[in-house]
């Protein structure tokens, strides 16, 4: 029996796997502990997963676990995920993005709105017709919240005939992780 799982990263992963399939193009905006390049690469094990991170430490961890598991077709970027239109020259069909800090990492390395924001616009003008992006969002710390706020303000403006724009939040629970998916309307030309 299929089981829904109420969490923000969960629900993210229920929604990407329907749209993603083997060969395609995908990107993992926040690498971390790489567990989203993971489920990403098991969706598109032929295609290429793009992961970004700033912190090096998480990077070189990451190399090391792609070497031990034999993993192929991940290209781990050590730089933010605001360049990613300096590596990717082709559209991609899902962006995965869990903001805030590394847990059990520097609280103080987070993710914040100016640099979420402008990679959330490169973001969304690679994503192919029909693609995916996801944001899991955390308001239980001070930068979080402002930047749960910001991007929460920036997509409500987004024109809904290209893009169609879900909140995914709890009623009965106070700062509780949100997500947002952003479908791109499959009925847009490749080239706009
Ligand atoms: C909540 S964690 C991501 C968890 C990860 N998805 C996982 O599966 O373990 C957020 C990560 O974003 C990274 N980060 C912060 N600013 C960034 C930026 N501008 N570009 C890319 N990654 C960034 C942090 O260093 C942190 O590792």
């Amino acid at each position: 029996m299929y089981k829904v799982v109420l969490k923000a990263t969960t629900l993210a992963h229920d929604i990407v796997k329907k749209v993603v399939v083997d060969g395609d193009c995908v990107v993992d905006a926040t690498l971390g502990n790489g567990n989203d390049t993971i489920f990403l690469n098991s969706l598109t094990p032929n295609g290429i997963v793009y992961s970004f991170e700033v912190q090096k430490h998480a990077v070189d961890k990451f190399r090391s676990l792609i070497e031990e598991k034999n993993l192929k077709n991940i290209e781990v970027i050590h730089d933010g995920h605001e360049n990613m239109d300096k590596y990717i020259k082709t559209k991609v069909k899902a962006i995965m993005f869990n903001l805030g800090y590394l847990p059990g990492s520097d609280k103080t390395v987070t993710t914040k709105s100016d640099t979420t924001l402008k990679a959330v616009e490169k973001g969304l003008n690679i994503l192919s017709p029909g693609g995916i992006m996801t944001i899991a969002a955390y308001i239980g710390h001070d930068e979080g919240e402002k930047e749960a706020e910001e991007v929460v303000k920036y997509v409500s403006q987004i024109d809904s005939k290209c893009y169609s724009i879900m909140k995914i939040n709890f009623i009965n629970r106070k700062n509780a992780p949100f997500l947002i998916v952003i479908e791109k309307n499959d009925n847009l030309r490749e080239d706009i």
